[in-house]
């Protein structure tokens, strides 16, 4: 099995037991997933991306973590986020300006 560079998981809220509820899926990440597969591609960077459960930072959702890096981005809310992110993410490096730090 060839295993991606990149794993990014998209939190959508999903809780062990019911639908989707959390912040994250009420600010529409699920609308983002697609979006972020066809981005990754075109920019040759080889991703996997994965929606999950709560990620327990939902006051600073959207939250999207890209591994094996360890980089957590909060307000993850357009398409123009995501660019910056995956701009930075082709330099193998953090946008600093959506990072969670905290
Ligand atoms: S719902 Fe996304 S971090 Fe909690």
């Amino acid at each position: 099995m060839k295993k991606p560079m990149y794993h990014i998981l998209v939190c959508n809220s999903y809780r062990v037991a019911g639908d989707a509820m959390g912040v994250c899926n009420k600010k529409g990440t699920s609308a983002f997933l697609q979006y972020i597969v066809d981005e990754a591609s075109d920019r040759g960077l080889d991703v996997t991306v994965t929606s999950t459960a709560c990620l327990n930072v939902c006051h600073q959702g959207p939250i999207m973590v890209i591994h094996p890096n360890n980089f957590w981005y909060g307000g993850v809310e357009a398409e123009s986020v995501i660019d910056e992110i995956l701009d930075a993410l082709e330099e193998d490096s953090l946008c600093e300006k959506y990072a969670i730090t905290d």
